[in-house]
Order: structure tokens, then sequence, then C-alpha cells
């Protein structure tokens, strides 16, 4: 009796275990993953803080590192140049850059002699050249040469700068400090030169033109998602404040497209083409439909009185007055399946609403979506004023034209509603 109560007691300890062991599993099978795509204006949940961090010792893993390159001239005038990742900026006024260089590189002892260098700004397509101009010495060979790169006189200081990069900074040797294994130079800025392509007209430089070089953790990278705009991405949490919503610049410009589409009510009174609108149909058209049926008819529309008076008649598109074009999705009940499966015209004209609408933002023109169908009094409205065979069904009026910049997308990433293989 007595070993049958001990073997009892063992199991259910067992069983307590295995089952803690399971919810502590399941706990970690039901983390949502990060998303491909980060949405910009979502509040993220916090990593847990209970995730545990690993010391890893005293690691300057600072992230990203500028990957920039250094140039110098010898005491003797020749030109070198270096790339510097232990570098950034280290004063407003005067405007500085700190760079620690080890007293091993040539540059070391050309910007002990010269009191100057110069910091140059690569893009991504002189990644080679940054790479080399990091593992070769000018103690070795002169890399301007090798590279077949262009040393230029700096205007101001005596440091050559690369001519074939799109950002080149001149700066004065203002004070150094020995830190250990690197001096640090901090250079006074005297003058920086911006290749007049990346420049827009409010004197910014154009970071995707530029496309500059991301060093971290032993590779380098290129430029990614643009995230959110500096003062203003804050008010995400002051209930009262919402953030302006900053252009998606994905990298994969459908991606771009998808995101950035928004209902545009607004237009100015530049024509949509026909041949816009027949490119519009055509995408459209290039939906999906169940068991390819195509159930479908789509009646472009340019012409402005009948704009007008769908606009009149109908209770929520007004905005067609505006528009000069629109098109109606129709579903055609002749081309449609039959039984219970009639009713996928719905979706499959959705599909090519859908399609549609991410044409016009492709093509730089905006439209929104004005509800018909299953309204019966604006399907008879439609019907009438369009002139539509009975078996055809308007889903759908979209107003299409050239938008006038008013209206914006909206953030609609919500991790919350998203559900990992189960509820
Ligand atoms: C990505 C990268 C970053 C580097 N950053 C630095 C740095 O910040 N300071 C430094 O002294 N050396 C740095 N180096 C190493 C020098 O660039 C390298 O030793 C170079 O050959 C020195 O050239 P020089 O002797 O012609 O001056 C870096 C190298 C690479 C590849």
């Amino acid at each position: 009796m007595k070993n049958k109560a001990s073997l009892l007691n063992i199991v259910l300890a067992l069983t307590v275990v295995i089952l803690v062991f399971q919810i502590n599993n399941t706990d970690q099978q039901i983390k949502p993953a990060t998303p491909a795509v980060s949405a910009i204006h979502q509040a993220q949940p916090h990593d847990s803080i209970s995730s545990v961090k690993k010391s890893v010792g005293p690691k300057g893993l600072i992230m990203p590192m500028p990957a920039l390159v250094i140039g110098s001239y010898s005491a003797e005038g020749e030109p070198d140049i270096m790339t510097a990742a232990w570098a950034g900026i280290a004063n407003s006024d005067p405007m500085s850059i700190a760079v620690s260089i080890r007293s091993s590189r040539k540059t070391y002892e050309n910007i002990m002699a010269t009191g100057c260098f110069t910091v140059n700004v690569p893009s991504a397509r002189y990644v080679a050249e940054m790479d080399y101009a990091g593992l070769v010495s000018g103690h070795d060979e002169n890399k301007f040469k090798t590279l077949n790169l262009t040393p230029v006189k700096g205007d101001f200081v005596n440091a050559p700068f690369v001519g074939e990069f799109p950002i080149v900074i001149e700066c004065e040797v203002s004070e150094m400090i020995d830190l250990g294994s690197h001096r640090q130079f901090i250079g006074k800025v005297i003058d920086t030169k911006v290749n007049q392509n990346l420049l827009s007209t409010d004197g910014h430089v154009d970071i995707e033109a530029l496309q500059p070089i991301i060093y971290a953790e032993g590779y380098y990278y290129g430029y990614g998602q643009r995230l959110a705009k500096p003062w203003d991405i804050y008010k995400k949490f002051k209930d009262d404040m919402e953030p302006t919503f900053q252009p998606v610049i994905h990298p994969n410009p459908t991606l771009s497209t998808i995101y950035n589409r928004k209902s545009v009510r607004h237009f100015t009174n530049e024509q949509v083409r026909e041949d816009e609108l027949t490119e519009l149909v055509k995408a459209g058209m290039a939906a999906p439909t169940a068991v390819n049926k195509q159930p479908w008819a789509f009646i472009a529309i340019n012409d402005r009185a009948m704009l007008d008076v769908l606009a009149d008649s109908l209770p929520h598109a007004k905005m067609l007055k505006q528009a000069t074009a629109a098109i109606a999705v129709c579903g055609d009940l002749n081309k449609a399946l039959q039984g219970q499966a009639r009713i996928y015209w719905v979706q499959d004209c959705s599909a090519a609403t859908q399609n549609i609408l991410l044409a016009t933002e492709a093509m730089g023109l905006g439209a929104v979506w004005t509800g018909v169908h299953p309204i019966t009094e604006r399907e008879a409205t439609v019907k009438n004023l369009l002139n539509l065979p009975e078996h055809i069904i308007p889903l759908n009026v979209i107003a299409i034209g050239h938008p006038t910049g008013e209206d914006q997308p909206k953030d609609k990433w919500k991790p919350e509603n998203m559900h990992i293989n189960k509820w």
C-alpha cells in the first residue's frame, strides 16, 4: 500500500513537471514572430523585459556604425585614404567630427604631419573601394592609384578628398585625445560638399539617391526602409496628437505602393487620360477570380456631366464632382458561378477593385472606392444612369483623379490582429 502511494506521488510529480514544461514551451510558441516589414507608427509592444540579456563584455556594439573614408596627405604630399568606423559627429558649434585612428596607420602619420583630413562618405557602389581602403595601408601602396579614384586637393585644408564620393567634408584638427589603442582626432569642419543631384531644394540630402553604406557586425549593408520623422513620431504617445504619416519607402516598390495607397477624395482639375483609364481597367482584369470566371464588366467614365449626376445621386460620392474620371466595377451574373458559389462575383470584383486602387497609386493618380452593391437603392440609381442590363450589378463606383496631396495614407498595422497558426 505504502509502495503504491509513493509510486502515485512520483507519477504526480512527473505530471506536474511535464505540464510546467509544456506551459513554458507554449508561451514561447505563441510569441508573435517579428513582422517581415516593420510598420512605422504603430506602437510595438516592448520586448519582454524578462527576455534574458547576456553580458558580452566591454564591446562598442553601437548599431549601426558609419563606414567613412578618411583622406590625408603625407608630409611629402602623397595622398592616402583609409576606412574608419570609429567616427562620428562630436560637436555642433563649431561643427566637429571625431575619428579614432591607430598609430600604425599611414593616415595617423599623415594627420600628425598636416593637421588636416577629409571625411568622405561613399555610396553603396563604392563598397569594394571602401573595403580595400580599410585593408591595405598607404605605407605599402598608393590606394588612390590602385582603386582608380581621384584625389582632389581640398579647397580649404591640406588634405585630399575622393572626387568620386558624393559627400566630402574638409576638417582641420582642433583637438587630439590619446585614449589607448587609438588617438581620437577631433576635426573642425571647414567645408562640406555634396553632389548637386543629391540635394533637394530645401538643402536636404536625398538619402535614397545617396545609398549610404551601413556597417554592422562584420558586414556592410545598404540603405533600408525609412521609419519615421524625428520630432514627429514621438506624438504616438500623446492621445491628442497624430504623427504625420511619412510615405513608406520600401525597397520593394510593390510593397511601397501597397503601404502608400490611400483613399483620395480631393482632386485637381487635371484630366485622367483615356489611356490611363484603360491601364487601370487592365490592372483590374489582372485580379484572380473563382474558377477563372472573370464575372465582371467595367464602365470607365470620363464624361463631366455623368460624373456630376453620379455625385448628386449617390449619397457618399460627392468627391465625383472633383474627380475627372470614375470606374464602375460591376458583376456579370451571366458569367458568374451558379448555386451557392454565385456570390463569389463580389469577391472577384473586390479583388479587381483593389487592383485598380493600387494601380492608381502606382501611376501617381488617386482614387476612392464608393460602395453600391448590396444597397439596392444605389444599385438601381447606377443601373439607370449607366444604362446597365439586368444581369450587370454595380459593386461600386471608383472616383479617380489627380490627387491634391491632402489625403494621406493611414498606418493600419496592428500586430494584435495577427495570429500565428491558431487564434
Ligand atoms: C570597416 C572598417 C573600419 C575601420 N575603422 C577603423 C578605424 O576607425 N580606425 C582605425 O584606426 N582603423 C580602422 N580600420 C582599419 C584601417 O582602415 C586600415 O588599417 C587601413 O589599411 C589603414 O590605412 P592607412 O595605413 O593607409 O592609413 C577600419 C577598417 C575597416 C575595413
